[in-house]
């Protein structure tokens, strides 16, 4: 994705290359603070030097109590006061809330991530996990909350971090200003595999958003071909539907994510591995290997033809 940031800036998870405008006020407060302390910081020194260096009788002003008065006390004064003023503006900018924004809740799990798209239409809600696409150039409304620890939501190209609290729902609105893909990180140790609950937040076009929407509403495709139905069936006779769901099928889960277009995501466990028939494969018969202490026990019963159905099955859930 190109962008209009410098080389140096850059990085999936780059607070420096801000691409909206809840990332942009911190970036900038962030260079305002830098900049003013680099400023701060030299003129400091460079007073130093000259305390030091200068012969005595040039420097004897330094040492006024007016110098005090100024140096000390006056500027830090009018400094800090600006500072918390233009501060306290890009804060209420951050949590400003667009009446047309688009709703989208977000549910921290261990270690992952539920989230659900509710709908003005009366339609179902329909729920994804570890993948949050939003229309680009439109504000959304994320409402956060966890389904057992603290956990924290984060974007850096696109907003701040917010906490998500057992028994209270935090809210923000990001908003991306181009379509692309961002990647988002727990951002507070919610315990063992803290380090590997990932998630991308993927900007579309409306239209693509729209086309997207459409497409997860629909159940899960039937298997069109006898390896693929082998694949279903092992997956509904094994139990593998009392944690996940797939719409369409009697697998009707809620303890995992949700698996009905899991072969559209783009990665797997919580943005760790990407998302293909092998890592598939792997994750269900060895997940505690991939991602130990994720909350998904190995099926190591499942091996060879068995264990590729399966996994060709979740594949083709696009
Ligand atoms: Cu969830 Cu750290």
């Amino acid at each position: 994705m190109p962008s209009r940031w410098p080389d140096l800036f850059q990085g999936v998870q780059s607070a420096f290359a801000p691409d909206g405008p809840q990332a942009g006020e911190i970036a900038f407060l962030t260079w305002i603070m830098i900049g003013g302390g680099a400023i701060i910081f030299l003129l400091v020194m460079a007073l130093a030097a000259y305390a030091i260096l200068a012969p005595q009788e040039n420097r004897r002003w330094l040492a006024d109590r007016r110098m005090v008065m100024i140096g000390g006390i006056a500027l830090p004064i009018v400094v800090l006061s600006a500072l918390l003023l233009y501060a306290l503006g890009a804060s209420a900018r951050m949590v400003h809330s667009d009446p047309d924004a688009l709703d989208i809740e977000v549910v921290g799990e261990r270690w992952w991530w539920r989230v659900r798209y509710p709908d003005a239409e009366n339609q179902p809600v329909l729920v994804t996990a570890n993948e949050i696409h939003i229309p680009a150039g439109r504000p959304v409304r994320l409402r956060l909350i966890s389904a057992d620890v603290i956990h924290s939501f984060w974007v850096p190209r696109l907003a701040g971090k917010l906490d998500m609290i057992p028994g209270r729902a935090n809210v923000f609105q990001i908003e991306a200003d181009a379509p692309g893909v961002y990647r988002g990180q727990c951002a507070e140790y919610c315990g063992g595999p803290h380090a590997l609950m990932a998630f991308d937040v993927v900007a579309e076009t409306p239209e693509a958003f729209q086309a997207w929407l459409a497409g997860q509403r629909k159940p899960a495709a039937e298997p069109i071909v006898p390896f693929l139905a082998r694949g279903q069936e092992l997956f509904l006779s094994s139990g593998c539907g009392a944690c996940h769901a797939i719409r369409g099928t009697p697998a009707n889960g809620e303890i995992g994510p949700d698996l009905t277009h899991v072969g559209s995501r783009r990665s797997i466990a919580a943005g760790a591995f990407p998302n293909n028939q092998g890592t598939l494969a792997g994750w269900i018969s060895d997940s505690q290997h991939l991602k130990p202490g994720n909350l998904m026990p190995s099926f190591n019963v499942f091996e060879g033809e068995d264990l590729r159905a399966i996994a060709a099955y979740l594949e083709s859930l696009k």
